[in-house]
C-alpha cells in the first residue's frame, strides 16, 4: 500500500504539480501556474510525494511578497486523500518556513474560507494587502472582479 509524506519540491515534480494545479483551475478552484512559472518557483514548493512512484498527490507554495510578508498559494490535495490532514500539514509546513524565514505575516487569497479558519487564519479586507499583491491577478479571469476572501495567519 501507498504511504504518503511531506517533502519540499523536486524538479522531477513539476509535471505533476501542473496536473493538479491544471484540474483544479479547470474547476475555478485556484490559478493555473505554466511549467516557466513552476521551473522559476519551483523553492517556493512543498508536496505530498507517495513511497511507490514518482506521483504526487498535493501540492503548496510559499511565495515571499515583501519585507514582513509571504502567501500561500497554489493549494491542492487530490480528491481521493482529502479530509485526512494533508492540507492542514502542508499548510503549516508553509508557515514553519515563513518563521524560518523571519517573517510573521502570511496571507492567501480563496475560497476554502472554513479551512483556513481551522488552520487560524482571519478574514481581512483585501485593500491592506499591499499593491504588489495583485501583479499576478491580472491574468486571472476574474480580474478586476475577484471574489475570493483574503485571509491571513499573524504569527
Ligand atoms: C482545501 C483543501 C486543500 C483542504 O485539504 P484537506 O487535506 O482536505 O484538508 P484537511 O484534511 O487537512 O483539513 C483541515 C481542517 O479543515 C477542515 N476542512 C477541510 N476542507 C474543508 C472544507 N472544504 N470545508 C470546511 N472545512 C474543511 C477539516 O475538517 C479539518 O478541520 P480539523 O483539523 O479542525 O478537524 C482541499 O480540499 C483541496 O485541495 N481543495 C481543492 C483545491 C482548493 O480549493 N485549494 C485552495 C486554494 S486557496
Amino acid at each position: 500500500m501507498n504511504k504518503f509524506f511531506l517533502r519540499k519540491a523536486r524538479i522531477s515534480d513539476v509535471k505533476s504539480i501542473h496536473a493538479i494545479l491544471m484540474d483544479c483551475s479547470r474547476q475555478e478552484l485556484l490559478l493555473p501556474r505554466s511549467y516557466s512559472d513552476l521551473y522559476s518557483h519551483l523553492r517556493d514548493y512543498y508536496v505530498i510525494a507517495g513511497d511507490t512512484g514518482p506521483a504526487i498527490y498535493g501540492c503548496c507554495a510559499l511565495s515571499i511578497v515583501w519585507e514582513s510578508l509571504a502567501e500561500i498559494r497554489s493549494l491542492a490535495i487530490v480528491s481521493d486523500l482529502r479530509g485526512v490532514g494533508w492540507g492542514r500539514k502542508i499548510v503549516e509546513s508553509c508557515l514553519s518556513e515563513a518563521i524560518t524565514l523571519g517573517i510573521y505575516k502570511v496571507f492567501t487569497l480563496t475560497y476554502q474560507v472554513t479551512f483556513f479558519k481551522r488552520l487560524g487564519f482571519i478574514e481581512i479586507s483585501k485593500d491592506v494587502l499591499p499593491q504588489k499583491v495583485w501583479a499576478d491577478c491580472l491574468r486571472c479571469p476574474k480580474f478586476p472582479d475577484c471574489d475570493e476572501t483574503a485571509m491571513l495567519m499573524e504569527m
